[in-house]
């Protein structure tokens, strides 16, 4: 049923500051958008559709909308996003593209010293009874050469504070020139040398055909025995079955991950490893970081709907 005012479907767990920027301008609705039978029946009248990275937003579901104008993705990856579709239909794309870098740059920070000092592990031996320290020996931080794997805003951010621990960082960005990383402090390489020279690896890079398996076997075997690899960026990026192996055989010392090629998971070969951290993809999952998220795409979405110009956040 049509309501008169325009329909804002929700089809995930959003802040619930975002309900709260509608006012009584929009009639919101919720759906799960994992329900794939669920969503396309409740997308048939919505207006605007807000979305976090559960829901696969494809052409499938644009054929099934009538009056949608705006699909807003309530965080920064569009990679759940069929864009040209949504372009096809004259339906505007909005993200939230700074809410959620910073929380995204702490959680690989907390993956990496989580990693480094064996943190898991430890906190799960001594719950479990056990009291062994010699067994949770870490590296130190300090000193060692960072490797960051594109130098976009995440990338930066978690450079910056790396850069606090009294690290060397170099970073592989094809498309941040040599003057702006020196700027920052760090030094601009290819990727091979970057895998070359680096002790700790950390990947930043939004997944595109560019991007998918960038980092495989080949570069895996390239890398520094004993690298400690962080991703909470998107699985898929690296190849998790070739990290899992190069774990395995001690040519990565360890990885933090964050992110995996199919979400939602409970089995990857990485989870049986106990040089490995994982958690269920929760760099954006601060209440800052979803409050933010939240409240900037439904800012977006009103002007949208009241078809006024969206700025670029
Ligand atoms: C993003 O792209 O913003 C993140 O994957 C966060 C999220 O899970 O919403």
């Amino acid at each position: 049923t049509q309501s008169a005012r325009p329909v804002v479907l929700i089809a995930e767990k959003l802040a619930p500051s975002t309900v709260s920027v509608f006012g009584d301008e929009v009639e919101v609705r919720h759906v799960d958008g994992t329900d794939r039978a669920a969503l396309l029946s409740a997308v048939a009248d919505a207006d605007a559709l807000l979305v976090r990275s559960a829901t696969k937003v494809d052409a499938e579901v644009f054929a099934a909308t009538n009056r949608l104008k705006v699909v807003a993705r309530a965080g920064v990856g569009l990679d759940n996003v069929e864009v040209p579709a949504a372009t096809a239909r004259g339906v505007l794309v909005v993200n939230a593209p700074t809410s959620n870098i910073v929380s995204a740059a702490e959680h690989a920070v907390a993956l990496l010293l989580s990693l480094a000092r064996r943190i898991p592990a430890a906190h799960a031996s001594l719950q479990g009874g056990e009291w062994k320290r010699s067994a949770y020996s870490g590296v130190e931080i300090n000193g060692k050469t960072v490797g960051v794997v594109g130098l976009g805003k995440i990338g930066q951010l978690f450079a910056q504070r790396l850069a606090a621990f009294g690290t060397q960082l170099i970073a592989y960005d094809p498309y941040v020139s040599a003057a702006r990383a020196a700027q920052l402090g760090i030094e601009l390489v290819e990727l091979d040398d970057l895998l070359a020279r680096a002790d700790v690896i950390s990947i930043h890079l939004p997944k595109t055909p560019e991007t998918k398996g960038l980092i495989g076997a080949k570069e895996l075997a390239k890398t520094k025995k004993g690298v400690l690899i962080v991703n909470a960026a998107r699985g898929g990026l690296i190849d998790e079955e070739a990290l899992a192996e190069a774990v395995r055989d001690g040519q990565v010392g360890g990885a933090g991950v964050d992110v995996f090629a199919t979400e939602p998971t409970t089995s990857s070969p990485l989870f049986e490893l106990p040089n490995v951290v994982v958690t269920p993809h929760l760099g954006a999952s601060t209440g800052e970081a979803q409050d933010r998220a939240g409240t900037d795409v439904a800012k977006s979405v009103l002007l949208a709907l009241r078809g006024d110009f969206v700025p670029d956040a």
